[in-house]
């Protein structure tokens, strides 16, 4: 797939698909050209500050207001089922990559939900859901009124054919699609796996930078919002729509991705995160994890994310007197983790690309004892980290994972801590 992109992190875009489909001077005209119709769609409220102000206007070949019914949708089992409020052990929880996509399952089909809190209609919250799919979406299209989505592909790439454009991602990127807003995904390799966080709460943004200054962590040039792209399909396409925990659906006669021309600063976009500036220390030390922020949606509380995502990206270590892996630790806030390639530099084994660890509120974790007993014996030189991608989903609200999670969590994860050696006081 060949298509084009703008760069820059939540820009003023215009852009069309056809000559002179995009108004001029008006934002909607009595009549808009060629007979398109003028939509707006919001992703923040109408009076949210300008600077975080986000919609988008659309012109389109029929108004989103023409469908029919939605009725229950129930091909996709493990996506968005309920968690339950049965009591939560405080455990360490890890899993294996999920098992081999349904055959003949798509994007939607093949979502597996594992880990949710707060609430989509709170407007707090995230999820973490794995796919794993074998067929393209044709003639169907998915729209998210519980939250934005943000792809993380681990195996094969994803060609997002959005209402705003096409954006191809592939392992090693990132693409986020708005909350509202319908795509299709075709699988170029045939297959695919991965992960997507989907965030109920404020939109991700960049992280403020703060004492590290003007640049570092992702720089906004290297975000890529897609050109319009439209298709002209007058034929059965059945739209599902995840709203209010729950998945929906609806037909309508012709292709809801018949967005012609649009402006704003509320569209999809994507990232490379071989192109995240890494910020560490050099004198002695660990950073927080913070360091490593992508993307931020920040809760009511100033400095208290709804989620960061957060990369452990390849990286030199240079500091003096430090043990290089993270240290143990407890945290208010609830990790959870995911592998897109290589290892992790936490865990000598059990964590693998694909797979996922939760440290939920106050759970104490950190490197196991073959991590910690090379770590505490290495020679401190510089050191390089290469060949791995590993992210965190941190949230301020504690997961819970659905019954399919904790069906098929690692049953022996507290033993990679079990055989640390006392302290020998003198
Ligand atoms: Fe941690």
């Amino acid at each position: 797939m060949t298509t084009d992109y703008l760069p820059g992190f939540g820009n003023h875009v215009a852009t069309e698909a056809v000559s002179g489909a995009l108004p001029v001077g008006r934002n909607s005209p009595q009549k808009p050209p060629f007979g398109l119709y003028a939509e707006q769609l919001s992703g923040t409220a109408f009076t949210a500050p300008r600077a975080e102000n986000r919609r988008s206007w659309l012109y389109r070949m029929r108004p989103s207001a023409e469908h029919p019914p939605f009725v229950r949708y129930d091909g996709a089992p493990l996506f968005s089922p309920a968690t339950g409020d049965a009591p939560l052990a405080p455990n360490r929880l890890r899993w294996d990559p999920i098992a081999a996509a349904p055959a003949g399952g798509d994007l939607i089909d093949g979502m597996t939900t594992m880990l949710v809190n707060g609430d989509p209609a709170h407007l707090e919250g995230v999820a973490l859901h794995l796919y794993a799919a074998d067929r393209d979406m044709d003639a169907r299209v998915f729209v998210d009124a519980d939250g934005e989505l943000l792809f993380v592909p681990q195996e094969g790439r994803l060609e997002l054919l959005t209402e705003l454009g096409r954006i191809e991602v592939s392992p090693g990127q990132i693409a986020l699609v708005p909350r509202g807003v319908r795509f299709r995904a075709l699988l170029p390799d045939g297959r695919a796996r991965g992960y997507v966080c989907e965030n109920y709460g404020a939109m991700f943004r960049l992280p403020d930078l703060g004492p590290i200054g003007a640049n570092g962590l992702a720089n906004p040039r290297d975000f890529e919002t897609p050109v319009a792209w439209f298709e002209d399909r007058d034929e059965r396409v059945e739209i599902v729509q995840k709203y209010l925990g729950h998945l929906w659906r609806t037909e309508l006669n012709h292709s809801p991705l018949d967005v012609v021309a649009w402006h704003g600063n509320l569209a999809p976009y994507r990232y490379d995160l071989s192109r995240f500036n890494t910020i560490n220390t050099v004198s002695f030390d660990h950073p927080d994890p913070s360091i490593f922020t992508v993307l931020t949606s920040p809760s009511d509380v100033h400095g208290r994310a709804n989620a960061d995502f957060v990369i452990f990206p390849p990286r030199w270590m240079v500091a003096e007197d430090t043990f290089r892996p993270p240290w143990f630790h407890r945290n208010v806030m609830s990790e959870a983790m995911g592998l897109i390639t290589g290892a992790y530099d936490a865990k000598a084994e059990g964590f693998r690309p694909g797979g996922l660890s939760l440290h939920n509120l106050l759970s104490g974790h950190g490197p196991d004892k073959a991590t910690w007993d090379a770590a505490s014996n290495a020679a401190l030189q510089p050191h390089r980290i290469d060949g791995t991608m590993a992210f965190m989903l941190e949230s301020c609200w504690p997961y819970r994972p659905t019954g399919f999670a904790l069906d098929h969590a690692q049953p022996d994860y507290d033993e990679c801590w079990a055989d640390f050696p006392k302290a020998r006081l003198p």
